[in-house]
């Protein structure tokens, strides 16, 4: 008789962003007349940039012909646009990344949680409170979390470290040694970033006591301040403890396009196993790579034009961010984020916690935002919205809950 992976049923709930959508169906079927305004999940809602369709178009056009077609792409992505990916995303910061240490693939989530599998199950991971859920959960279902206490809704063999409001939601070292730190700077929920020297210290850390940080770096075109790293190869040292992983969905809209990287440096050893060795071979064993046209699309966003048209696209988001974050705050709530990322972290009013803030504003407001505790225990009295909708949508959703 078979067994199943016992791992899956220790996860609690369904996947966050599941979850939300059920409910807001139930909610919209319920009330078929009401506007909802979905501010919830980070899905862009403007269109692919003119000149990432011209390149679709192209590439379409290439696979129409037996002379261009092209079958399976190369392991680690094509070399055209992992060469841009390296001039522009390092070599134009001042860091050294290859080429050859980038694979190309489907998207940061996929990254983000499968790259767990090349680390052994007896690692101990460290993530901040509150938490892009996948980190955590694709270490639940590879049996690496320990028991779940419902009361406090945490692992036993997880380390979390709280970011919080007296901290500037930004985690502190955490006084148990980590085998493996989970960071995501501009931060997926709280919207917060930490300076190039409070980064360094996690790098010099991670070297210290023989840590990965895998960085989570999806967020790094909303960056507006100059003192915020873009990449955490900026740091002096991160090539022997860092992994960093790239979405093109937030800088470019491609959530529904998919495509992604990350990056191993050659460097990243254990003892004299090289990390970038077992993340190709498995990269090689389960993956046949992101479709030739995507990544066509995806060198364009490196084109002269494609970087002027996503910054007009960036900035568009980002209007919508100061939005909220001036409306909210002239309303009376205690806000944070929107500066360097396309989130924005609220505390949820008059003692409410996150679900019940879900719901009213859910049945008063007809706004959909995203429950803080959702991310984790820290999260449970805050509430995160997106930045990610239309302006006129955007305005009128926090014209609503000025008014209520
Ligand atoms: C979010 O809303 O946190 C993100 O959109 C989820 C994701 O990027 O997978």
């Amino acid at each position: 008789m078979f067994k199943i992976n016992e791992n899956y049923l220790k996860l609690p709930g369904s996947y966050l962003f599941s979850t939300i959508g059920k409910k807001v169906n139930a909610y919209a079927a319920a009330h078929p007349d009401k506007k909802i305004i979905r501010l919830g999940i980070g899905d862009v809602t403007q269109p692919l940039a003119p000149a990432v369709i011209t390149a679709l178009h192209g590439a379409v056009d290439e696979m129409a012909r037996a002379e261009t077609f092209r079958g399976y792409a190369p392991d680690l992505g094509y070399e055209f646009l992992r060469n841009a990916i390296a001039e522009n995303d390092y070599k134009a910061r001042g860091c050294d990344i290859s080429p050859d240490e980038i694979f190309v693939s489907d998207g940061a989530k996929c990254d983000s949680g499968n790259i767990q599998e090349i680390f052994s199950v007896d690692n101990k991971i460290a993530v901040c409170d509150p938490v892009y859920p996948v980190y955590v959960d694709t270490n639940v279902m590879a049996g690496r979390t320990g028991v779940y206490d419902a009361g406090s809704e945490t692992w036993s063999d997880v380390i979390y470290m709280p970011c919080r409001l007296e901290n500037n939601f930004a985690p502190q070292l955490p006084k148990q040694t980590p085998d493996l730190i989970y960071l995501c700077f501009p931060n997926n929920p709280t919207g917060s970033t930490i300076t190039k020297a409070q980064l360094q210290e996690w790098v010099d850390y991670a070297n210290k006591v023989g840590a990965v940080i895998i960085y989570d770096a999806a967020y790094e075109a909303y960056i507006s301040e100059e003192d915020v790293p873009h990449s955490i190869f900026e740091c002096e040292g991160a090539r022997a403890c860092a992994i960093e992983l790239h979405s093109f969905s937030k800088n470019a809209g491609f959530t529904g396009v998919r495509l992604g990287y990350t990056v191993i440096p050659k460097d990243l050893k254990c003892g004299d196993v090289s990390l970038h060795a077992l993340w190709a071979r498995r990269h090689g064993t389960k993956y046949n790579g992101a479709p030739y046209i995507v990544q066509r699309a995806g060198e364009a966003v490196y084109s002269e034009e494609g970087k002027a048209q996503l910054k007009q696209q960036v900035a568009y988001y980002m209007k919508n961010a100061d939005y909220i974050l001036k409306g909210l705050k002239d309303a009376g709530y205690t806000v944070s984020g929107g500066i360097n990322a396309p989130y924005i972290w609220l505390k949820a009013p008059n003692g409410m916690n996150s679900w019940e803030f879900f719901d009213y504003l859910l049945e008063n407001a007809n706004v959909v935002g995203t429950p803080g505790s959702g991310f984790g225990p820290s999260g449970e009295t805050y509430f995160r919205l997106t930045a990610f909708g239309s302006y006129e949508n955007t305005i009128e959703a926090v014209d609503r809950i000025k008014s209520l």
